[in-house]
């Protein structure tokens, strides 16, 4: 596995690549990486001969009272697991590499970041789309690979691949799930124990809620109550929200219709660490 971290070389390598007649995927990750990240490197082996993981922390996509400081960081470890999963090029830049001193441009989807978590969290979808739009610049990828989890952040990227044109296709990793139906994530890490308990709630409800599809139950307010009714079984746990919505705008759904794409989503918080979790579903 080939390590990385300035742009130049990362840019020249990737040009060199594509110029052999080789296939490039990019997985942009924060590092900290689990079995979650590695799944989608695995997704990105079955499209393309060269896989890129990037690891970066973007100080851009954090809040000013947001855990910046305290994200879980472990590069020896995501290097082992990197070279493990038959990652080819590890890109690990510094913050001075991507933001040099007056670094001033950046780029925004609006419509779609104004809910949920852009709501919640202002500021944040613009970190996530100026550094992967730096990332799809600098690794020059034929694929990019995101996961499910993270599903409005997933569908800015989509937006803004689309609105800007890039020549890349963007693959969805479906969610991997701890035993007992937590979807991994590298901030579980901060759980305490009685939370992280709890926090098996956040599967439960979608269990629930998809039972309650599958049954033919498709009243939108009906399905959202029995949602916000079985989240009050954990105490812990305080509800940020519960909204089933259109795939693709991320607007509240008014009605279910067939053949319609729809998300049903959740964010929940125990202490300060906020969980997200969702289920895709057609009509
Ligand atoms: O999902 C993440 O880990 C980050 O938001 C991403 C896409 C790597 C951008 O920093």
């Amino acid at each position: 596995m080939k390590i990385i971290h300035t742009v130049a070389e990362m840019q020249a390598h990737s040009e060199s690549l594509r110029n052999n007649g080789q296939t490039l995927a990019v997985v942009p990750t924060m590092g900290a990486l689990h079995a979650g990240h590695l799944s989608l490197v695995k997704l990105a082996k079955s499209r393309a001969d060269q896989v890129i993981l990037s690891v970066f922390v973007n100080p851009l996509q954090f809040g000013a009272n947001e855990d910046f400081d305290k994200y879980p960081r472990d590069i020896k470890n995501d290097e082992h697991l990197a070279r493990q999963a038959g990652v080819d090029i590890l890109f690990y830049p510094s913050r001075k590499e991507l933001y040099p001193e007056h670094y001033h441009s950046y780029v925004c989807v609006d419509t779609l970041t104004e809910y949920f978590e852009g709501d919640i969290r202002p500021d944040h979808f613009k970190g996530v789309t100026t550094v992967v739009s730096k990332l799809f610049n600098i690794t020059k990828p034929h694929v990019a690979v995101f996961g499910e989890k993270d599903a409005q952040q997933l569908a800015v990227i989509r937006k803004m691949t689309r609105d800007l044109n890039f020549d890349i296709d963007i693959l969805a990793g479906s969610i991997v799930r701890e035993k007992d139906g937590l979807a991994m994530s590298s901030r579980n890490v901060y759980l305490s124990k009685a939370a992280r308990v709890e926090a098996t709630i956040l599967f439960k409800t979608i269990e629930l809620v998809k039972s309650s599809l599958n049954n033919g139950f498709h009243d939108i307010e009906a399905l959202l109550a029995q949602a916000k009714t079985n989240l009050k079984k954990a105490p812990l746990a305080t509800v940020d929200y519960v909204q089933l919505v259109d795939a693709e705008t991320f607007k509240p759904a008014q009605s279910l219709l067939q053949g319609k794409a729809y998300i049903f989503i959740l964010a929940v918080k125990f202490g300060s660490t906020r969980l997200l979790d969702n289920l895709h579903f057609t009509m």
